[in-house]
C-alpha cells in the first residue's frame, strides 16, 4: 500500500456548479454591458503603478474563490484594454471582434479539444473553415490550407513550403547546404517585417531577402525588381520566391499584383502573397481587380483577426498545391497514426500541414461569424470601412492645416496636421504629441509612421464598430489638440 493511497481524490471543478454557473452569467453580462456601452467609453487609460504593482507578484501558493478572482479581473485587468473594441481604434492593423466570435472562443475552449487529429466534430469543421477560406479568396478546392495563430505564422508557414519545393534538392531533407548557392526571397521595403524573420527562421537569412524600391504611391518598383533579379542571376545566386503584399502595413499599398504574377512565371519564382492584412479587401468591388491576381498565388498567407473581425487569434495559409504542402510538413511517429476506425480514425491530421501539433479549435469563432453574418454582410463592411478611409482623406484635403503623407490605399489613411512657419522638426513633435493627447485623453487611437521623413498620424481603420461621424470626429481632435499644442508653445 503506497502512502498516497488514503488521499481523497481531487479535481479542478467548482465545488459548488451553481454559484459558478451564476458568476458564468455573470461574466456574460458584464462583457455584453462592455460591448453595448463602449462608444462612451474612453477608448484607453493608463495603468496605474499600483495595478502594474498587483500584476507583478510571485505565484500564489493557494488559491482564492472564483468570485474572488472574477474581481481582481475587474478591478485590475478588464479596465486597462488595449481599446481595439472601441469603435475609434485605428491603431497598428487590429480587428475589433464580435460578440459571437467571443461566444464561438468560449465554447471551443469549454469543449477543449486539441484540434490536430482525431475523428471528432472540431476537425470538420475546422476543414470547412478552410475550404470557405478558399473560397473567400477563389482558390481551387483541391488548394490545402491550415488556420494558425495570424499573419506572421500564416507567412512562415508558406515560406517554408516555397523553400522546400524549390528545384530537386529536398531542401526539407538535406537542409540549405544541398542548394547550390543563396537562394534568394523578393520583395519591396514596405514588405511587413514578418517576412524578414521568416527568411531568418527558416536558414536564408536577412541576406537571403532582397528589399525592392517602391514607387511613388508605395508599391513595388517592377523593373527596378526585374534590374535586381537579373544581376543576382548573373552573380549565381538563386532567385525562388517573390513576395507580393496585398495591402502593406504602412499605408495600404497593393503591389502590382498581375506583374508580379508574370514576372514570377518568366522566372520560375515561387508567388506568395501576404495578405494578412488587406487580401479579403477582394470581396470590395472596387479592390477586386486589383487583388485578381492573388487567386492565382502559389500561397497566401491572410488573417481572419483582422478583416473578418474575429477575435484574436487567427489567421490563415492557403497552397495552391497541396501535395507540395504535405511534403513540407507530414511526419507520422508512433504515437500519431491513424486508425481506419475508432478516435484515430478520420481525416488527414492537420500537423501534417503546419508545425504546431496542439491546436486549439480556433476554427469554431470563425465558422460561428460567417454563419451569423455570410459572404454578403463581410463584403459590406470590408466596403464601409475602405469608405470611410477615403472619407477621412476628403476631410484631411479640405483643411488647409492637415494633409496627406500617403494616397488613401484600402482602409488606410495616413495625414498628419501642418502649421505655417514650422520646419520638419516641429510638426514631427507637434504630430507626436497630438498622437500622444488623442490616445491619454481616450479620445481615439491612431498610431505613428514615418513616410518620407515625415511623422505621420496612421488611422488604420479595420474595425467594426466605426461609423463615418467617427472621421469627423477625429479630424476635430486634431485640429483642437493641434491648436491647444501650438498655443501652448
Ligand atoms: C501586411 C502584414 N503582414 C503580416 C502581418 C503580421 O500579421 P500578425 O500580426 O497577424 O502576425 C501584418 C500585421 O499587421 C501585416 O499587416
Amino acid at each position: 500500500m503506497s502512502p498516497n493511497d488514503n488521499l481523497p481524490d481531487q479535481n479542478l471543478d467548482p465545488k459548488d456548479w451553481e454559484a459558478m454557473r451564476q458568476l458564468g452569467h455573470q461574466m456574460v453580462d458584464d462583457l455584453i454591458d462592455y460591448w453595448e456601452g463602449i462608444r462612451e467609453e474612453k477608448i484607453w487609460r493608463p495603468i496605474p503603478d499600483e495595478v502594474k504593482t498587483f500584476l507583478d507578484q510571485p505565484i500564489p501558493e493557494n488559491g482564492q474563490t472564483p468570485e474572488e478572482v472574477y474581481q481582481e479581473f475587474k478591478e485590475y485587468i478588464f479596465p486597462y484594454n488595449k481599446g481595439n473594441v472601441h469603435p475609434r481604434f485605428f491603431a497598428w492593423i487590429q480587428g475589433t471582434g464580435t460578440p459571437m466570435g467571443t461566444f464561438g472562443d468560449l465554447l471551443a475552449s469549454g469543449m477543449n479539444p486539441n484540434t490536430s487529429i482525431g475523428e471528432h466534430s472540431a476537425m470538420y469543421v475546422d476543414r470547412q473553415v478552410v475550404n470557405w477560406c478558399k473560397e473567400l479568396m477563389n482558390f481551387p478546392s483541391e488548394a490545402s490550407g491550415i488556420l494558425v495563430s495570424g499573419g506572421s505564422m500564416a507567412n512562415i508557414t508558406a515560406l517554408t513550403v516555397a523553400r522546400n519545393s524549390f528545384g530537386e534538392e529536398k531542401i526539407r531533407q538535406k537542409g540549405l547546404k544541398a542548394a547550390s548557392a543563396q537562394l534568394l526571397i523578393y520583395c519591396s521595403v514596405e514588405t511587413h517585417s514578418c517576412i524578414q524573420k521568416a527568411a531568418e527562421i527558416i536558414g536564408l537569412g536577412t541576406d537571403g531577402v532582397r528589399k525592392i524600391q517602391v514607387n511613388e504611391r508605395f508599391e513595388l518598383d517592377t523593373s527596378a525588381l526585374r534590374t535586381q533579379i537579373e544581376a543576382d542571376l548573373q552573380a549565381g545566386f538563386l532567385p525562388f520566391c517573390l513576395v507580393g503584399t496585398a495591402g502593406t502595413v504602412n499605408t495600404g499599398a497593393i503591389d502590382p499584383m498581375a506583374e508580379l504574377l508574370e514576372i514570377s512565371k518568366e522566372y520560375g519564382l515561387w508567388f506568395h502573397v501576404d495578405g494578412a492584412y488587406g487580401a479579403l479587401a477582394k470581396l470590395d468591388p472596387i479592390y477586386a481587380n486589383a487583388l485578381q491576381a492573388i487567386e492565382e498565388a502559389d500561397s497566401l498567407a491572410f488573417d481572419l483577426h483582422k478583416w473578418l473581425y474575429v477575435p484574436y487569434e487567427v489567421g490563415c495559409t492557403l497552397i495552391r498545391d497541396a501535395k507540395k504542402h504535405r511534403d513540407s510538413f507530414a511526419i507520422t511517429p508512433n504515437y500519431l497514426l491513424r486508425e481506419q476506425r475508432g478516435l484515430s480514425g478520420g481525416l488527414d491530421s492537420i500537423n501534417n500541414y503546419g508545425f504546431e501539433l496542439s491546436r486549439g479549435f480556433k476554427a469554431l469563432k470563425v465558422w460561428m461569424s460567417l454563419k451569423e453574418h455570410g459572404r454578403a454582410k463581410y463584403a459590406a463592411m470590408i466596403s464601409q470601412n475602405n469608405r470611410q478611409a477615403v472619407y477621412l482623406g476628403e476631410l484631411v484635403e479640405l483643411h488647409p492645416n492637415l494633409e496627406l503623407t500617403a494616397p488613401v490605399s484600402m482602409s488606410i489613411t495616413c495625414f498628419r496636421m501642418i502649421y505655417p512657419g514650422l520646419d520638419e522638426e516641429a510638426l514631427r513633435e507637434l504630430n507626436r504629441e497630438i498622437l500622444l493627447r488623442l490616445q491619454e485623453e481616450g479620445i481615439a487611437s491612431p498610431s505613428s509612421t514615418i513616410l518620407e521623413g515625415k511623422f505621420t498620424l496612421r488611422v488604420a481603420n479595420t474595425n467594426q464598430r466605426t461609423r463615418m461621424e467617427d472621421m469627423d470626429l477625429l479630424v476635430r481632435e486634431v485640429l483642437r489638440l493641434g491648436n491647444q499644442i501650438i498655443t501652448q508653445g
